[in-house]
């Protein structure tokens, strides 16, 4: 049987996905996702999700060698060693840590997926890769497929439509079933995929970045396929898949 491909709008729509027993493929490529990915990439050896700020605060208490990173209204916090923009991810501050994250949106999806046996974490830098591992898992565990996207405190976010569009392009189309939802945002993505950044640019959230100052972000989070990694959230964390 084909596999099915959803697309979940927002954190609070994930349970469907949960319910469904799919596998999960989160993505908020500005910025959460991007910044897991760019943290991996320079060498962290995990990224804890919280939900709340004081669950954040409380697990930095009890490991005071955790970075604490993160953002609320885009801003890094009181007492956090990074914010949430992923060029802040260098490898001479991440290399080999465990890194405790909580964002307004990104995080939120992740922890509210938490009952999913795989959840593993998209975002155009990694678009390739964990299509690849989406479509072994489902093939091998014969599960369907689910998106879901973190949005911007549960709104509709283009970024992140079109990165779901970028990692089912990759799917092998005549053996996966899209739903209207999934094969709009291939189409969509197809549309702009030679433009990325300055279509992510016109985004809601990507106007509010820009008007912090954090331009390159946008820049960076749209650089396809950059890095062959696939995070995966399990157990409370996320890791690398190896
Ligand atoms: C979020 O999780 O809401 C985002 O990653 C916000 C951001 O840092 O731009």
């Amino acid at each position: 049987m084909a596999v099915r491909v959803d697309v979940e709008f927002g954190a609070k729509d994930s349970f469907g996905a949960v319910k469904r027993g799919d596998l999960i493929i989160v993505v908020d490529v500005l910025r959460c996702s991007s910044s897991i990915v760019s943290a991996f990439a320079n060498g962290a050896k995990a990224v804890i999700p919280t939900e709340t700020l004081k669950e954040a605060y409380g697990l930095r208490e009890q490991h005071p060698s955790f970075l604490l990173v993160g953002e609320r209204k885009g801003r890094k916090l009181r007492g956090f060693d990074l914010g949430n923009s992923p060029l802040e991810f260098a490898q001479e501050v991440v290399e080999g840590r465990t890194v405790i994250m909580t964002t307004t949106s990104g995080t939120r999806a992740l922890v509210r997926c938490r009952r999913a046996e795989h959840v593993l974490v998209g975002a155009f830098l990694n678009a390739e890769a964990v299509a690849k591992k989406a479509v072994e898992i489902a093939k091998r565990k014969r599960v369907n497929v689910s998106f879901v996207l973190a949005g911007e405190k549960g709104l509709f976010s283009l970024e992140d439509f079109l990165c779901a569009g970028a990692i089912a392009f990759e799917f092998p189309y005549g053996r996966f079933d899209f739903s209207d939802e999934a094969l709009v945002a291939v189409l969509g993505f197809e549309r702009v995929k030679n433009a990325l950044s300055e279509y992510v640019g016109k985004s809601r959230h990507a106007k509010h970045l820009i008007e912090l100052g954090f331009e390159r972000d946008i820049e960076f989070s749209c650089m396809l396929n950059h890095f062959g990694l696939v995070p995966v959230y399990r157990d409370g964390k996320v890791t690398l898949m190896r």
